[in-house]
């Protein structure tokens, strides 16, 4: 119950009550909140080009059909393609009141046209209006997170192949494991990156079915064409079920969910660019254009940009939670709760665009320090499993026993204070006679990772092999 003070009641003799813990600001009870709950406007207007494009399309099918005539859709075309203008002008008027882009759109056509703009609207709801805007929004964002994992791909295969020779350490456990190159290392993100984009191609394949027609949820009872439509907007063909149309964010769901897999590659690669930016690892250097420095520490480069790309991959992966909770307990067919579909999915293809754009960037930027990466990648006796390949090829041990073998080497140099490399021959023989001098030909970085030749291998070759290869798969 409302609490009564002389005060209250001065200055509002006959006004309903506001809500005395949050309701300072509203005048009219719940009519303000509702409005603000309501309305989309403010961010669905994203979809203004694609709204007008959709209208245009069901006009023009509506007048083929003669439901509409041909005067009124010629109108209505015009009318819409100044609504458009203005938009982009920055010209237009957006209003909260009409809550969200397809009404603002319709209204204005209505301030412009007069009369026939009412006629747009026949056979037609927002239901299947916003699920074919917000599919038409998605399927482009699509396309342009495809051509920019491509131009990805291509900085990292440059680089792979100007580096298919550089060895560095690879690493299991982030502990040294064997030799390999940084080229070798970059591919396997073109990889990453590649099944990236084979996971958007499928998505978009399904994707591209068009909800327009299946009005509010039923279907409509004019003689609509819904072929002429899907076909005017690039669809493959309409979808098959009214109430599947306008009920389900599925589309966006796997966009979202191939961003995010896309998303953690990148993350992963991120996380790889910090650590090989720190002085304890000088692995690369990256330089001004993409680290900034520290207002206390002078000595400090930090690679910002790698960090935040690193980030932005939690914002995706949280916009997809977020829809698909959203979606998880809905009964068909629409609710108003798939309006919250826009917001996590812009932002995170806003997210998705600048990561990308940011990690190209940084490969074209980046300088692997050579000297240093051969030199991490001798130390903690790399070219272990090389001694053992050895003791079975030349000297026809079991692969078992020459590991053992190679492991009580392993525990002498370490006994010496040296790499594996640097051991006399005398001690390879105190460990087993019948070692020789070749063994010494297979223990340097540089012949362990030639020799690894196998298909997929690291060997330079390869590398090389591999980056042509991907870019005639890929580019
Ligand atoms: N702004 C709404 C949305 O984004 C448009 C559809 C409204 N439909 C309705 N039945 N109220 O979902």
């Amino acid at each position: 119950m409302a609490r009564k003070t002389s005060k209250t009641s001065a200055r509002s003799a006959n006004a309903r009550p506001a809500n005395a813990l949050w309701g300072g600001r509203f005048s009219g009870g719940m009519a303000a909140i509702m409005e603000q709950i309501n309305a989309s406007i403010d961010f669905d207007r994203r979809l203004y080009a694609e709204d007008i494009q959709g209208s245009i399309a069901h006009a023009e099918m509506l007048a083929a059909q003669s439901i509409i005539s041909k005067v009124d859709a010629k109108a209505i075309v015009k009318g819409l393609k100044r609504v458009q203008g203005e938009i982009e002008a920055g010209r237009f008027k957006f209003s909260r009141a009409l809550e969200d882009i397809h009404m603002n759109v319709e209204s204005r056509l209505s301030e412009i046209i007069g009369k026939p703009a009412g006629r747009l609207h026949t056979a037609r709801s927002r239901n299947d209006q916003v699920a074919l805007d917000f599919r038409l929004w998605v399927r482009r964002a699509v396309d342009e997170a495809d051509v920019a994992l491509a131009d990805l791909q291509t900085a990292l295969i440059d680089k792979a192949e100007a580096h298919a020779g550089t060895i560095m350490p690879g690493f299991t456990h982030l502990q040294s494991a064997q030799p390999t190159t940084f080229g070798h290392h970059l591919m396997a993100y073109v990889e990453m990156f590649g099944r990236d984009r084979g996971r958007l191609r499928d998505a978009r394949r399904r994707l591209n079915e068009c909800p327009l027609g299946a009005a509010a949820l039923a279907g409509t009872s004019f003689p609509i064409d819904r072929h002429r439509t899907a076909k005017a907007l690039g669809f493959d063909r309409p979808t098959a079920n009214s109430l599947d149309s306008v009920s389900d964010r599925d589309f966006a769901l796997e966009f979202l969910a191939a961003a995010s897999i896309s998303a953690v590659h990148l993350s992963r690669f991120a996380e790889e660019i910090v650590i090989w930016c720190s002085a304890q690892f000088r692995f690369v250097k990256l330089s001004d254009a993409f680290t900034t420095g520290s207002s206390i520490m002078p000595q400090k480069r930090n690679p910002d940009a790698a960090e935040l790309v690193r980030a932005k991959a939690g914002r995706i992966i949280g916009a997809l939670n977020a829809l698909l909770i959203v979606m998880k307990g809905l009964p068909l067919t629409y609710g108003k709760d798939m309006q919250e579909d826009k917001e996590p999915t812009f932002d995170a293809t806003d997210a998705f665009a600048l990561a990308v754009a940011a990690m190209a960037g940084m490969v074209r930027d980046m300088q692997p320090n050579a000297a240093v990466l051969r030199a991490a990648a001798a130390q903690g006796h790399a070219t272990a499993t090389d001694l053992a390949d050895w003791c079975v090829r030349s000297l026809g041990i079991p692969f078992r026993e020459a590991h053992h073998l190679a492991g009580r080497a392993v525990r002498l140099a370490e006994q010496k204070g040296v790499d594996l490399a640097e051991m006399t021959l005398a001690d390879f023989r105190s460990v087993d006679r019948r070692i020789t001098r070749a063994v010494f030909k297979v223990l340097t970085v540089e012949r362990s990772a030639a020799s690894r030749t196998s298909y997929g291998g690291t060997a330079p070759a390869n590398v090389r092999r591999q980056a042509k290869a991907a870019r005639k798969a890929w580019l």
